[in-house]
């Protein structure tokens, strides 16, 4: 049960990650290209400073309740006698898991600052500079989220 409920909470919080991405990529930013940029920028910034927030907590909650659900694992099968070999699709989670955190750092920690700047400043052609770079760095982050997703069931 326990383990059942933290593989939940691991899959809800990337729901959260990936639909907050697929909905930025795909239906929000092309609606809000048909707005001049003093509008556009600030909009953007506005949702993507709240997602941000959100996904800051999904990671914690990823993180925690993978870590803990091959802890789990490892400690059950080392008690009962045998040695823990981690599954080859949860080593591939676990390493692009870190990557797509890595590079969220950096959309969240660099470009994100860089739009935060220009909204302050109204610099709005520096704003949608930072906006496209973190467009594509989001995009990078949903192919490998998608992939992860795919390895992981398709290996089950
Ligand atoms: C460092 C980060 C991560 C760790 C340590 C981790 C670890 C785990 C573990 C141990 C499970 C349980 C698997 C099972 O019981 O069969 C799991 C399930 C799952 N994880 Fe992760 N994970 C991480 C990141 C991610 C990411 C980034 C995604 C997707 C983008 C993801 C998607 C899933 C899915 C869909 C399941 C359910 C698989 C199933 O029930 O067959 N995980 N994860």
């Amino acid at each position: 049960m326990l383990y059942a409920s933290l593989k939940l909470l691991h899959v809800l919080a990337i729901v959260v990650w990936i639909g907050g991405m697929v909905f930025a990529h795909f239906f929000l930013r092309p609606a809000a290209m048909q707005l001049q940029p003093p509008q556009r920028v600030p909009l953007m910034h506005g949702a993507l400073q709240r997602f941000f927030s959100a996904v800051l907590v999904a990671i914690v909650i990823v993180l925690a309740s993978g870590l803990w659900m091959i802890g789990r694992v490892a400690k059950e099968t080392v008690q009962a006698g045998l040695s823990f070999n981690m599954p080859l699709d949860w080593s591939i989670m676990s390493a692009l898991g870190i990557v797509m955190m890595a590079i969220f750092g950096h959309i969240r920690f660099a470009l994100f600052k860089r739009l935060d700047r220009a909204v302050a400043a109204q610099d709005w052609p520096a704003g949608a500079a930072a906006l496209a770079s973190i467009r594509t760095w989001v995009g990078v982050n949903l192919a490998i989220g998608v992939l992860i997703i795919a390895f992981t069931l398709l290996m089950a």
